[in-house]
């Protein structure tokens, strides 16, 4: 169920509870599995992309919550928070073990299906969600990305500026 789709579907909020879900597999009384993707981004606040990382945790609450409402009726809703993937969107060229290409987070991700509701959906990104959000204090995760993120503005304000 594509966030886009439901946003589309209808007014917000009195029929937002009723979108994507009349679409699916309950609608006509079979099992199935719904994967929503929401983002890492939506384990914690980033700041510089805050209405993406707000966007995101809302995808990841939708889901759960719903799949508390639909668990007794065997459909699977799975919050699926992965870190960074080599595609279109996140810009990133070559695959490596933390940024994999699509078809390998994909394979990962599809063995989490009816094990886990909420899930990074890849290893390493497991363990990336694991130190980010276990082990590292909030203020110190908050102020690092935030660095993070303005120096990544300041190059990409840069590189505008030379044209
Ligand atoms: N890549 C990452 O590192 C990463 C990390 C965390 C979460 N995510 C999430 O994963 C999801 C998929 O992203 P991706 O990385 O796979 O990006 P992607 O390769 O750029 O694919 C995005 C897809 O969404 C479609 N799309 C974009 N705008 C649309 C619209 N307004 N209406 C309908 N379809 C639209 C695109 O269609 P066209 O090809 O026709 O434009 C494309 O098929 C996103 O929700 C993203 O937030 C990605």
């Amino acid at each position: 169920m594509w966030l886009g789709e439901q946003l589309n579907c209808d007014s917000w909020p009195k029929q937002f509870n009723k979108c994507g879900i009349n679409r699916t597999p309950v609608a006509f009384g079979k099992k199935g599995a719904i994967l929503n993707i929401s983002s890492a981004s939506g384990m914690y606040p980033v700041p510089l992309l805050t209405v993406y990382s707000a966007s995101k945790a809302f995808v990841d609450f939708f889901s759960r919550g719903l799949q508390a409402e639909y668990k007794s009726k065997g459909i699977i809703i799975q919050s699926v928070l992965p870190f960074f993937v080599a595609t279109k969107l996140s810009k990133v060229r070559r695959p490596t073990l933390d940024k994999p290409s699509p078809e390998r987070y994909v394979a990962a991700e599809l063995n989490t299906v009816g094990l886990q509701t909420q899930t990074n959906g890849y290893l390493p990104h497991a363990i990336m969600g694991w130190v980010t959000t276990a082990l590292l204090p909030a203020k110190m995760l908050n102020s690092y990305v935030m660095g993070m993120n303005v120096s990544q503005r300041a190059r990409y304000l840069k590189k505008q500026k030379q044209g």
